[in-house]
C-alpha cells in the first residue's frame, strides 16, 4: 500500500538519543514531512519521506500496479492512536448514575448507595461469552474509526474468577476479530464485590491465588491492574497483588491517585508500565517518576464526565520531566467515550496541554504505556503499517474540532478500514 499527497506527515519519529517515552519539550516533536508518502508491506511500514522521492524510487515505479495506492488530498496522517486505558467488557450504560450525579450525587455517594462498578457486575456475571466479545468488537470498530489501532482493554466487571476469565476471553475472542492490536489487561481487583465487604484480603486471596495465575497459564492477559484508591483496595493489597502479578511473569499497571492521594514509592519496585489518572500525587513521586519510564497515564474524559472542576496538572508532569500519555478510559461510570480526538481536546482546553504534546501523548507515550513502543506509536520503517487519515489540514484541527470525527481512514496492520 502506497500512500501519497499527505499535506501533513506525523511521523513522531524520534529525534533525540532517549530511548524511552517522550518528556518535557520532546512531546512537542512530530517529526512533520510536508507532502509525505508512505509505502506500507506485509504490515509494516517500509518506507517513509516526501511523495516525490517515494515516485522517483525504482522499486515503487518498477511496482506501483500491484501496489494499493491511496492519494491522501493534502490531509493529515498520524500514527494509529494508541488508547492505553479501556473497560470495554460492561453490558449497559449506568443512566441513573448520571442522573443523580447531575442533581449533585458525588462518585463516592453514587458508590456507597449501591451503584459505580458494583451496579455493573450483574450484567456481566448473567451475560454469556459471546453477547461479550460482540459488544467489546462493536466498540473497537467505534474507536477505529474515530482513529484508535491499539486498545488495551481490561476485564473488571465481574469479579469473580469464572466472569474475569470470561471477560478476558471475550476480550481475545474480539481481538481475533478485529485487524487492530488489542493488549489484554485483568483488573480483578476494580472494586470489592459485596459478598467479600469488611473481608477484602479474602477477596485479594482470589485475585492472588485464582485469577492471576489462572490468567497467566492460558495467556489470557498480559497486565495487572488495581483501582488503588479509597473505596477501592489499599496501597498493601496492591503490592501484594503486583507481587503475585510478577510471581507469574505479568507486568503491572495502576488507577493512582484518582480520588485521594497515595505514595507510590512502595510500588516502584515493582516497574509500573503506568500510573493512571493521577489526580492527587505529591511532588516526591512527581520527581521519582521523572527519572522513570513508568507513563503517567492522563485521561481527562473521566473528569469532564462526571463534572469535576479540577483536572489532573499536566503541565506540572511536563515541566518536571515525567512522560505522560492520554487515554480515553472508556469505560459505563466516568468515561463513556470512545473518542481520543476528544480526549485530545479536553487535555488542550482543560489540562493546557499543547496541541502537540496531546498527539505525542496519544500516539507514541500510551505505546510506551503498553511497552510497545518498538512496534507501535510512530510512522517509521520497520513498524506496524497502523495510521489514521484525518480531513483536516492542520494537525491541531483534530482537537479544535471536538464532538465531531473527522477520522477518514485508519490502517490497522496494514488492514485499511475506511469510514467516510
Ligand atoms: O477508571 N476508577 C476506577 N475505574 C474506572 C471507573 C469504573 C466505573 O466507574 O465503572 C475509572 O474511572
Ligand atoms: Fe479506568
Amino acid at each position: 500500500m502506497l500512500l501519497t499527497n499527505i499535506g501533513q506527515l506525523l511521523t513522531l519519529r524520534s529525534s533525540s538519543p532517549n530511548s524511552g517515552p517522550r518528556r518535557g519539550v520532546e512531546l512537542k516533536e512530530l517529526g512533520i514531512i510536508r507532502d509525505g508518502a508512505v509505502l506500507c508491506i506485509g504490515g509494516k511500514i517500509v518506507s517513509v519521506g516526501p511523495t516525490k522521492d517515494a515516485l522517483r524510487d525504482p522499486w515503487i515505479r518498477k511496482s506501483r500496479k500491484q501496489l494499493t495506492e491511496i492519494d491522501c488530498a493534502c490531509k493529515v496522517v498520524i500514527p494509529g492512536f494508541v488508547d492505553s486505558h479501556t473497560h470495554p467488557v460492561f453490558v449497559s450504560p449506568r443512566l441513573v448514575d448520571f442522573e443523580k450525579r447531575i442533581e449533585g450525587a458525588s462518585y463516592d455517594e453514587i458508590a456507597a448507595a449501591g451503584g459505580g462498578i458494583r451496579s455493573s457486575l450483574e450484567g456481566v456475571r448473567k451475560a454469556t461469552k459471546s453477547v461479550l466479545k460482540t459488544k467489546v468488537l462493536a466498540v473497537l470498530q467505534d474507536m477505529a474509526a474515530h482513529g484508535t489501532t491499539t486498545v488495551e482493554a481490561k476485564s473488571g466487571y465481574g469479579l469473580t474468577l469464572e466472569s474475569e476469565l470470561k471477560s478476558l476471553e471475550a476480550i481475545r475472542e474480539a481481538a481475533r476479530a478485529w485487524p487492530g492490536t488489542l493488549v489484554p489487561t485483568l483488573l480483578g481487583a476494580h472494586v470489592v464485590p459485596k459478598e467479600f465487604e469488611g473481608c477484602s484480603q479474602k477477596y485479594v486471596e482470589i485475585v492472588c491465588k485464582e485469577m492471576i495465575p489462572r490468567a497467566a497459564r492460558a495467556n489470557l492477559a498480559q497486565f495487572v491492574d488495581v483501582f488503588c484508591d479509597r473505596g477501592a483496595f489499599a496501597p498493601e493489597e496492591t503490592e501484594q497483588i503486583f507481587a503475585a502479578a510478577r510471581e507469574h511473569g505479568l507486568s503491572v499497571r495502576a488507577h493512582m491517585g484518582q480520588l485521594s492521594e497515595t505514595p507510590l514509592a512502595p510500588f516502584l519496585r515493582f516497574s509500573p508500565a503506568s500510573f493512571d489518572h493521577m489526580d492527587h500525587v505529591n511532588s516526591e513521586d512527581v520527581n521519582q517518576l521523572a527519572k522513570l519510564d513508568t507513563v503517567a497515564t492522563l485521561v481527562p474524559g473521566a473528569n469532564y464526565f462526571l463534572g469535576l472542576k479540577s483536572y489532573p496538572d499536566a503541565r506540572r508532569f511536563i515541566e518536571a520531566g515525567v512522560p505522560v500519555a492520554l487515554a480515553t478510559d472508556y469505560n459505563p461510570g466516568t468515561s463513556p467515550t470512545i473518542s481520543m480526538p476528544m480526549g485530545m481536546s479536553l487535555a488542550c482546553t482543560q489540562m493546557k496541554m499543547a496541541p502537540a504534546e496531546a498527539i505525542a501523548a496519544a500516539t507514541i507515550n500510551g505505546a510506551w504505556a503498553l511497552r510497545l513502543a518498538d512496534h507501535k506509536g510512530s510512522i517509521e520503517p520497520g513498524k506496524d503499517a497502523d495510521l489514521a487519515v484525518f480531513e483536516v489540514e492542520d494537525y491541531r484541527e483534530i482537537a479544535y474540532w471536538y464532538g465531531a470525527n473527522h477520522c477518514q481512514m485508519t490502517v490497522l496492520n496494514g488492514v485499511i478500514a475506511a469510514h467516510g
